[in-house]
């Protein structure tokens, strides 16, 4: 069977998306549909319509009483869940590293990892009983340039990456893969705003410029990933992390 064509790879699967009604989880969620997966997108709001043919729930997962209610949904709409792909992400800017107020970090820390950590206490132990499921916790490439402004962002995602790790170990016995997925500049809503506003702090910050491959990454690019990452084609891959970003930000 070939991946990515259509070839109903994922048919049967259930899966959750979150942050799926525009960039990079729109993506996600059209890949999934034409895989044939049935699909659960959420965002607090309808300002972007979420992709035909998955069914979609507001929700602010910022705080439990969210995560929870988003739970309870996607017990309500499939019963369980095979497949999550934790995407909803972002930050406020702040002036400085310093200078980020202390509410700015809690969000950060609430959107970026604390949701992930608290859906994933609702809905593994299904996945455990059932002895199958793939998580994605979308990160970001750019954990290693010092970022200022972005330093509650930062500091969240590389703690997503730390937890995504240990849950993998904790999991893999019972057949749950975990792994997280680190997108470079790519050309989303959320992405340009938050180029926009790190340029504006430091022109030569690296806000600006093109990665290696000659381009900046499309929703797609990203969605691609994803879909290997929760399919077969990777069932023997877990606890990792790899970014997906023209060559920009190489870790090893
Ligand atoms: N684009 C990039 O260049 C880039 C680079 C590195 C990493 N990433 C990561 O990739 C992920 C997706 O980024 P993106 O650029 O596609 O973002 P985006 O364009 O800003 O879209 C974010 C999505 O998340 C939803 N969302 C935001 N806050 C939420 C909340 N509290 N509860 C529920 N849903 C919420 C948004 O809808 P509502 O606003 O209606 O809630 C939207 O559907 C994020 O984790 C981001 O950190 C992106």
């Amino acid at each position: 069977m070939t991946l990515g064509n259509g070839s109903g790879e994922l048919r049967g699967k259930r899966a959750l998306v979150t942050g799926g009604s525009r960039g990079i989880g729109a993506a996600v969620v059209r890949r999934l549909l034409e895989e044939g997966a049935e699909v659960l997108a959420t965002a607090r709001t309808t300002a972007y319509p979420a992709p035909e043919g998955a069914a979609f729930v507001t929700a602010d997962i910022r705080t439990e009483a969210g995560t929870q209610a988003l739970a309870a949904t996607v017990q309500e709409t499939f019963g369980g869940v095979d497949i999550v792909v934790h995407n909803a992400g972002g930050a406020r800017a702040g002036d400085s590293a310093v200078t980020i107020p202390d509410a700015d970090w809690q969000d950060a820390l609430d959107l970026n990892l604390l949701a992930a950590v608290r859906l994933n206490a609702l809905l593994t132990p299904g996945m455990r009983d059932q002895g199958s499921g793939a998580i994605v916790h979308i990160s970001t490439a750019a954990l290693l340039p010092p970022v200022p402004v972005f330093a509650h962002y930062q500091a969240a995602k590389a703690g997503l990456e730390s937890y995504s790790r240990a849950l993998a170990a904790e999991l893999a016995p019972f057949g749950v893969r975990v792994n997280a997925l680190a997108p470079g500049r790519t050309a989303t809503p959320g992405g340009e705003e938050t180029r926009r506003r790190w340029a504006s702090t430091d022109e030569d910050s690296g806000a600006t410029g093109t990665p290696p491959l000659g381009r900046e990454g499309l929703p797609g690019d990203i969605a691609n990933a994803v879909l290997f990452l929760v399919s077969d084609q990777s069932s023997w891959i877990t606890g990792t992390s790899f970014s997906v970003d023209g060559g920009e930000y190489p870790r090893n």
